[in-house]
């Protein structure tokens, strides 16, 4: 098997010969987290009882018995495509397989369809708990913030709803009454399609 070659290796010798000052500053730098442009990353995303995804309200705008499916999208669609994707978890971190998810949101003008299913679907995990919702950025109606609305349930388990965010909405996300830090998606912009992920932790019982 071929190696990768390294530029610097550290032997006992070049150790020696750094001296004890120079070894701090290297045990430093090693342990201080990423950063980019002075901004510090946070680490990523872990499951835990403490950290499962928080529930969040309803609202008006559920329809029930949504149709099975991971693509949203639509023939003559209009708005930017995105493609959300992540795994459901329970609190001790393992893949759910065959969970519900079911995803509702507003066109790219803000508005809900209430008469039919115009951007809703749900869909079941795989054997890694894994889920693909294909759809657009919903749009932005008064009083919120960009947001998807999310229905999450294990089997013979309770149901968790609630919404996710987009970071690069700081400003109205701030405004927003509902917004949570703990529901941010994180999203990658390069392409064509946006690329959106995002773990549910779920509180078995
Ligand atoms: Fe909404």
């Amino acid at each position: 098997m071929l190696r990768p070659r390294l530029k610097h290796r550290f032997t006992r010798r070049t150790l020696l010969r750094m001296g004890p000052l120079t070894l701090v500053s290297l045990v430093a730098a090693c342990s201080r987290p990423f950063s980019h442009k002075n901004t510090v990353l946070p680490a990523t995303p872990a499951c835990g009882k403490d950290l499962t995804t928080p529930p969040q309200t309803e609202g008006p705008f559920y329809t029930p018995d949504s149709p099975q499916r991971t693509s949203l999208l639509e023939p003559g669609f209009s708005g930017t495509p995105i493609v959300v994707t992540g795994q459901v978890l329970s609190s001790e971190c393992r893949p759910i397989a065959g969970a519900l998810v079911d995803c509702w949101h507003t066109n790219d003008r803000g508005e809900y369809d209430n008469e039919g299913y115009q951007f809703r679907g749900h869909q079941f995990t795989d054997a890694d708990g894994q889920y693909r919702i294909e759809t657009i950025v919903p749009g932005i109606y008064p009083g919120r913030t960009r947001h998807f609305h999310i229905k999450v349930q294990a089997a013979n388990q309770p149901v968790l709803t609630t919404q996710l965010y987009f970071p690069e909405e700081s400003a109205t996300n701030q405004n927003d009454f509902l917004f949570d830090p703990a529901l941010l998606m994180t999203v990658d912009d390069g392409g064509d399609t946006k690329r959106a992920s995002f773990n549910f932790v779920l509180k078995t019982v």
